[in-house]
């Protein structure tokens, strides 16, 4: 029997990728409409079919109210549901629509069962969203080799092109990369040490927004053009989905079209009864609008080097992955803060695909591939990730402990925090885990638990938020 062949899948908030190892090399398979990312947009019709991808984007204006877009930014929350019709929908099934469609695509395009695969999440994410993105796989009926972070997969493609380039391994220095990954719904600052004559790719620190993307960006160019509607036409547009999907496609095609010109026309028929919007926007008005975005992933790529072991001054390449790191002002940005030029041979909206099938080739026990076939080095493939957020538990007065810091190596085999009962006498412990988000200090709960840490070493943290969301499928 044939074995089924294992994928690289970049599951993303805006537009998803598969690939896999034909031959010695990664290649990016098309879709069934021959393009090389779908986009991760879902309709699901009252007869319960489905459609995925640029068809269901096409229909998004006529029909918003049974069409998910960016379901990654609410993956992982446990208390988030997508209302279409009677049904209700997690997001880890609305994700596992998209990828159903890949494996199909890439089946045909195989022509053999794909049975396995590996899974790219943002190098921020989180437990939740990360054990969430496996289950999808799960429901897409596949095993889940792997839950690997963007830009690991990136350096992976990134190793392999400086391999196809010269593979002797001496001349592969130990390097330090930088890899800047600004996708439609996440930003990732990820510093690796990348080691190709050893076949070794080390995540060293990382840092970022689970929150903060291309979309957010589309979403400013969004709110100005529902401004100028109400100035100028006495338009309102807000919950009217069908025209804010409207306002949305014009802002995606301006601000891609500012990517590559200093102005872009702005034309929006019949956004109110008698009002067309027209209007202009220039680069400029555009880097305004969106300077405070710009601004957070600075303020992350500085939180990271204020904690790593070295400076910006020892960053020897720089990678910029993701389709927002297209506008203008983002390159010029990262090109100031490194003194260097970013790298561009890299492919912003492929690498991550093609690094996490290489990964998947290596991993499956179908595949004959070993490291040493596709990288310099003669050892197997070595990569090291890091927690992004401190994993710990929490203490009798309601208070978090870190018990695993931010950025340390893993797997992690053991931690000396030690840990007492409260009480005398006591028979048991109660110590419910938290991944606690650095940042956004929120008051503790009071609520009484059994343990207590021996010496606090660390403040009270913040515990994370589970508020209850529900939203209207569209929108970021
Ligand atoms: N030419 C361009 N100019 C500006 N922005 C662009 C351009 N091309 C794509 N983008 C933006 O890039 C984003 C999508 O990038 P990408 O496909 O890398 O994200 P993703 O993988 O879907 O998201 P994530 O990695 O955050 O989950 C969108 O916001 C899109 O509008
Ligand atoms: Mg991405």
């Amino acid at each position: 029997m044939v074995e089924g062949y294992s994928v690289g899948i970049d599951l993303g908030t805006t537009n998803s990728a598969i690939a896999a190892v034909t031959g010695d090399e990664p290649e990016i398979i098309p879709n069934s409409d021959g393009e090389r990312t779908t986009p991760s947009v879902v309709m699901i019709d009252d007869n319960d079919e489905t459609v995925v991808g640029q068809a269901a984007a096409n229909q998004a204006v006529s029909n918003p109210d049974r069409t998910v877009q960016h379901i990654k930014r609410h993956i992982g929350d446990e208390d988030y549901v997508v209302d279409i019709g009677d049904e209700e929908y997690r997001p880890e099934q609305i994700s596992a629509l998209i990828l159903t469609r890949l494996l199909a695509d890439g089946e045909s395009y195989l022509g053999r069962d794909v049975d396995s695969a590996v899974i790219t999440v943002p190098a921020y994410f989180g437990d939740a969203e990360r054990q969430a993105t496996r289950s999808a796989g799960e429901i897409a009926g596949i095993d889940v080799e792997h839950v690997m972070t963007e830009p690991t997969a990136a350096c992976l493609a990134y190793g392999l092109q400086e391999t196809a380039q010269s593979d002797d391994a001496e001349s592969h220095d130990k390097r330090h990369v930088f890899v800047y990954d600004l996708g439609g719904g996440t930003f990732d600052a990820t510093l690796v040490e990348i080691d190709l004559e050893h076949n070794h790719i080390e995540v060293q620190n990382t840092d970022g927004d689970r929150q903060l993307g291309g979309e957010d960006w589309t979403q400013r160019i969004v709110d100005h053009l529902a401004d100028i509607a109400q100035e100028e036409g006495g338009v309102d547009v807000a919950g009217d989905h069908e025209q804010e999907q409207r306002l949305y496609d014009a802002a995606v095609r301006a601000k891609h079209d500012l990517s590559n010109r200093e102005q872009t026309e702005i034309t929006v028929p019949y956004l109110g009864p008698d009002y067309n919007l027209e209007t202009t926007l220039t680069r400029e008005e555009f880097q305004d609008l969106t300077e405070d975005l710009l601004d957070r992933t600075v303020d992350n790529v500085d939180e990271l080097f204020d904690r790593a072991d070295m400076g910006v001054d020892d960053v020897d390449e720089v990678l910029l992955i993701g389709g927002a790191t297209r506008m203008a002002q983002v390159a010029d940005t990262v090109e100031d803060y490194f003194g260097t030029e970013p790298l561009r041979s890299v492919n912003p909206d492929e690498a991550v695909a093609m690094g996490a099938a290489t990964q998947a080739e290596l991993m499956s026990s179908g595949g004959d591939t070993t490291a040493d076939d596709v990288l310099p080095g003669d050892e197997d493939l070595l990569l090291v990730d890091v927690t992004p957020q401190p994993i710990g538990i929490e203490l009798h007065d309601g208070t978090f402990a870190a018990v695993v810091d931010q950025d340390e190596k893993v797997p992690i085999e053991e931690s000396d925090d030690r840990f007492t009962t409260v009480m005398d006498d006591q028979t048991g412990v109660r110590f419910p885990i938290y991944q606690a988000p650095p940042r956004r200090p929120r008051t503790t709960p009071n609520s009484a638990r059994w343990s207590s840490r021996a010496s606090p070493k660390r403040p009270p943290a913040n515990r994370p938020s589970r508020s209850t969301s529900r939203s209207s499928p569209t929108g970021p």
